[in-house]
């Protein structure tokens, strides 16, 4: 079928009967009375696509392009221009912060778009990244490292329907997840968002995944768009080579040869794209001395040429800003190598412009917008957008569920990676008389949670609903058992004689992105010296480390009785008391090397301290 394009402002009546057009199977039969083809459900979804693009305008192709960030955008620019999406950053929370809260929040814009000309949905994205990590009172599940430890790709589609369930809740559609990263350097402070060093246990893990988050069908009314990021290569960028900020590797280069980038890098976006991934997001890093987001030959040649990928690729938070200081330029070159929807998160209106004024001075071509505003299209039908724009909001009561609860501790559980068991004192017994409890990352589930959580960086304390590490502790033991918990380690004067079987929790602070890049991953000297101070008071010391890697141990490790690397567990902390006294065997296993000293790094080779895939399992 011949399509004119609309190049023009001027906007073709959306009223005027278009020339019939084929119905879902036959090309003959007219479409149903009444309704504008692109509106028709019954209608292959190509005819919808083609239908509905040769009606927009210039200006409604570039809103389709465009993705601002909520706080920014002037309510009735949503319509106005027509925009494609909408998007919370890291804790973009409405005022309310509640289930509830965000869905009248996205339900509203979402009602402001409807009112465009054409009436085309947005898509509003966030950054489900552990369970729908923004909201108070979702389940937080562990971060991607835990989930890397438990290795279970079952057990990750399970989480992925339940993530998407408490998402479409909130009226969102759309997650910036799962991160595909191969991360090989755990200096970066975004290793814990990677699932493994091993690119054969990334691809699997982020398939499942997708799927569970994608369902059986993309238009099912529980589905979510999934979004593999960030393309390519992002886990494998240099220590010291970051221009952004005080960063030292995220967003840095990628120093390797295309070999090295498609074996290690690539395989996650092959299979995802075999999964069905619908969008993809660019990392901010650089390979072949260009910045990602300028790269035709990955983003195109590669990604959409050879890999198939027919979706829509969107840029990062701003990251096209870093490929010229003359923002028009940054504005051509992303966009003519294959970025097809732009998060613009502020300067929306200069976007729109500049790339206006590219398209009409001929430096990006009509084929080009065409082609990128065919697959934002594609896909919110494919979404079933056009049909049900809104959520499930009826399953508000769901969000933060037991069941789902219980999905995220079973989760827990399994990604405790028991490092070191002298005397095989783990598991604890439950009848145990006495339990001394130190340590103020036992009783602190935004320490459990780490960035990512309710705020972009996280933060430290109650921050939303769950069980501590204590919590757990206390619910394991029987009702004759003590379980004295000081954050200090101090337990007054004891009886001459006292057997004191002590747990220790400690952890790094919350962090995300390039503010957790760090030359030496340490825990904290105050938490190292808590864990000594037990030990000189503690017959059995089992220290229990949170952290978003492995951190460097090695001059105390021998000096503790039992160690698990419970990495960032999230809300529900009795998954890790369920290891530590039995309930659940201990299964994980490491999914980075466990280095002996920062010397080692990048790479600690066979001398690590642990190595990949190390984890006892706690039967003596
Ligand atoms: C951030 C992250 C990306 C996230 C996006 C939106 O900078 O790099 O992973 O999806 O912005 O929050």
């Amino acid at each position: 079928m011949s399509i004119t394009v609309a190049c023009s402002d001027e906007a073709p009546s959306t009223d005027a009967p278009l020339p019939t057009t084929a119905a879902s199977t036959d090309e003959s039969e007219p479409t149903a009375a009444g309704a504008l083809p692109y509106r028709d459900p019954a209608l292959a979804i190509h005819l919808r696509v083609e239908d509905l693009l040769e009606r927009m305008t210039l200006g409604e192709k570039i809103g389709q392009m465009t993705l601002v960030e909520k706080n920014s955008v002037a309510p009735s620019d949503i319509a106005r221009l027509g925009l494609g999406g909408l998007l919370s950053g890291g804790g973009g929370s409405p005022r309310d912060n509640s289930p509830t809260g965000w869905a009248t929040m996205v339900e509203e814009f979402q009602t402001a778009a409807l009112e465009s000309r054409l009436g085309i949905p947005l898509l509003y994205g966030v950054d489900a990244v552990h369970g729908h990590s923004n909201v108070v009172g979702a389940v937080i599940f562990p971060h991607n490292v835990g989930l890397g430890a438990a290795d279970n790709p079952e057990l990750m589609e399970r989480i992925g329907r339940v993530t998407a369930a408490e998402m479409v809740a909130t009226n969102i559609h759309w997650n910036f997840a799962p991160a595909v990263s191969v991360p090989r350097d755990i200096r970066w402070g975004r290793t814990y968002e990677g699932f493994a060093e091993d690119t054969d246990r990334v691809t699997r893990l982020a398939t499942a995944y997708l799927r569970g988050l994608q369902g059986d069908s993309l238009s099912d009314r529980t589905s979510v768009l999934a979004t593999p990021k960030h393309f390519v290569g992002d886990g494998g960028t240099s220590w010291g080579t970051s221009t952004t900020s005080d960063y030292r590797i995220d967003q840095g280069v990628t120093d390797i040869d295309e070999t090295e980038l498609r074996t290690v890098h690539l395989p996650p976006y092959a299979a995802a794209v075999d999964a069905g991934a619908r969008s993809v997001m660019v990392s901010y890093s650089s390979w072949g001395g260009e910045k990602m987001h300028a790269q035709s030959y990955l983003l195109t040649d590669v990604l959409k040429d050879e890999l198939g990928f027919t979706g829509f690729v969107v840029s990062d938070w701003e990251a096209i800003d870093q490929i010229d200081d003359d923002y028009g330029t940054s504005v051509v070159r992303s966009i003519n190598a294959g970025v097809d929807m732009n998060m613009v998160p502020r300067a929306y209106h200069d976007f729109i412009d500049e790339l206006t004024r590219a398209v009409e001075v001929g430096e990006v071509s009509i084929d080009r917008i065409d082609d990128a505003v065919r697959r934002i299209l594609r896909v919110k039908f494919e979404l079933g957008l056009f049909e049900n724009p809104y959520g499930e909001p009826e399953r508000i009561v769901d969000v933060g569920s037991d069941s789902h609860r219980l999905l995220a501790r079973e989760a827990v559980a399994q990604s405790q990676v028991l490092l070191r068991n002298q005397r095989s004192i783990l598991p604890l017994d439950p009848n145990i008389e006495a339990l001394y409890v130190a340590g103020a990352a036992a009783d602190d589930i935004g320490m459990q949670s780490g960035g990512w959580t309710i705020s972009w960086q996280g933060g430290l304390g109650e921050v939303t609903d769950g069980m501590t590490i204590l919590d757990g502790v206390r619910n394991a033991v029987h009702a004759n058992t003590s379980v004295l918990f000081d954050r200090n380690g101090r337990f007054g004067d004891l009886a001459p004689g006292t057997e004191m079987v002590c747990l220790a929790v400690v952890g790094e602070f919350p962090y995300a992105e390039g503010f957790g890049d760090v030359a030496e991953p340490r825990l904290p000297d105050s938490h190292l010296a808590l864990v000594e101070h037990m030990r000189g008071q503690c017959d059995d010391l089992i220290v229990v480390v949170l952290s978003g890697r492995p951190v460097l141990i090695s001059d105390h490790v021998e000096d503790w009785d039992a160690v698990v690397a419970a990495w960032l567990p999230g809300s529900e902390g009795d998954g890790v008391a369920d290891v530590l006294f039995g309930t659940e065997p201990f299964t994980g296993t490491l999914p980075y090397t466990w280095p002996r000293d920062a010397a080692q790094l990048p790479e600690p080779g066979d001398d690590a301290l642990f190595p990949y895939g190390f984890g006892l399992t706690g039967n003596g």
